[in-house]
């Protein structure tokens, strides 16, 4: 549908050619409900990588793959109820494998930033890689991004899933502790993409898991992100040092060009979040929010509107932090899906997860699990338009 919507003509001969999995069915309602599965290639070592094709009762399709958990499409409507494609991605396998700004992934064994790669735990010390300047980013070297996860699809009665299981060896990156993984996407009939973490350990370990999908809610080849409206629930944001690590204060984002307590375009204010040569920071919003309440029920955290094309996209979550990136690194070596070339704001992240660098901030909500309990959270992104 995707390449009906931006090539027209040509999407007859998408249907017809390529599968009837695409097209709609007369009626109206949309053929391939349901998860349907493709080969996507191989790894270097050997292992095969699928495609999932989720689509919901509405025709919204999402694709993942098992490497990395990888969302490679996202189809949204728009207001006049064409579906369109919402996120960055490539097209195959070699260009995820050849370097990706985690596009679309699942983040893991811990995300965000850890000062120095270093954390004290049960008294003993852990080295992590360092991968980020002086610091552990986005768990290491081969993180949750990088491994090839087992699928299970599923029919369930919200919408099509996709359960994702990964084993994380005890040891693997530096990180303690043997780490089963669990990861349910479910394309929900209310249009909601739903992610259900889950996971548990033989030994005390940090956990924080998110998902990386970068968002354009105008179509991933229509340009900067800067007029999208967005609202963040959040009155206080994490302060960070020059290598992007929290000092430890909360601070109030009154006043500041971080405020999005009400509905401002990205735009507005990004030129006030200067790049900065010394510390390599190109410029614009990397920021992790404070959420307002205890975040242990689903909360409606933030939402972002795109006037063209009347997308709207609203983020619950479960989790204290969501970290606003817009796209800052992306600076147009990157070529993806129908050979867009990604540049800088070209889409914008919102990471629902705990803070960066918690292990070692004692009063930042924990992010450590013992054995015996569960580790869960809970991200919806929602998709209508108006
Ligand atoms: C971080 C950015 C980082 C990006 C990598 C985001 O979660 O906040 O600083 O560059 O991930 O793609």
């Amino acid at each position: 549908m995707l390449r009906g919507v931006r090539l027209g003509i040509l999407t007859v001969s998408f249907v017809v050619f390529i599968g009837a999995a695409d097209a709609d069915a007369p009626g109206g309602q949309p053929m391939g409900v349901g998860v349907a599965k493709a080969e996507f290639g191989k790894t270097p070592d050997g292992k095969e990588v699928d495609l999932y094709t989720l689509t919901n009762a509405h025709g919204m399709k999402a694709k993942i793959i098992t490497y990395g958990g990888i969302i490679t499409e996202l189809d949204a409507p728009d207001r006049d109820g064409k579906m369109g494609d919402v996120v960055l991605g490539f097209d195959n396998l070699k260009s995820y494998l050849a370097g990706s700004p985690y596009f679309g992934a699942l983040i893991g064994r811990v995300a965000n930033r850890i000062a120095k790669g270093r954390f004290t735990l049960d008294g003993k010390e852990y080295k992590l890689f360092i991968n980020n300047g002086p610091n552990a980013l986005h768990g290491g070297e081969k993180g949750f991004d990088k491994v090839v996860w087992k699928a299970e699809p599923a029919n369930t009665q919200d919408g099509p899933a996709l359960k994702l299981t990964y084993l994380s060896p005890s040891g693997e990156e530096g990180y303690p502790g043997n780490l089963t993984v669990h990861v349910t996407y479910t394309l929900t009939n209310d249009n909601e993409l739903r992610i259900d973490y889950s996971a548990t350990t033989d030994k005390a370990t940090p956990v924080n898991l998110t998902n990386h999908s970068y968002f354009n809610l105008g179509g991933p080849g229509s340009g900067d992100i800067l007029g999208h409206e967005v609202m963040i629930a959040a009155d206080k944001y994490t302060p960070v040092d020059g290598t992007m690590i929290p000092t430890g204060e909360i601070k109030p984002v009154k006043g500041t060009p971080l405020d999005f307590t009400k509905p401002t375009t990205i735009g507005a204010r990004i030129d006030k979040l200067k790049s900065d040569k010394a510390t390599a920071n190109p410029g614009g919003y990397d920021h992790n929010y404070v959420l307002r309440g205890d975040n242990k029920e689903r909360a409606l955290v933030a939402s972002v509107h795109e006037p063209k094309t009347g997308r709207t996209m609203e983020v619950y979550t479960t989790e204290p932090g969501l970290q606003f990136y817009t796209g800052n690194f992306l600076d147009g070596t990157l070529k993806g899906k129908n050979g867009v070339v990604y540049k800088k704001h070209q889409a914008f992240c919102m990471e629902a997860d705990h803070f960066p660098d918690s292990v070692n901030h004692a009063d930042f909500p924990s992010t450590i699990l013992a054995p015996g309990k569960t580790y869960t959270q809970t991200t919806v992104y929602k998709f209508s338009a108006k």
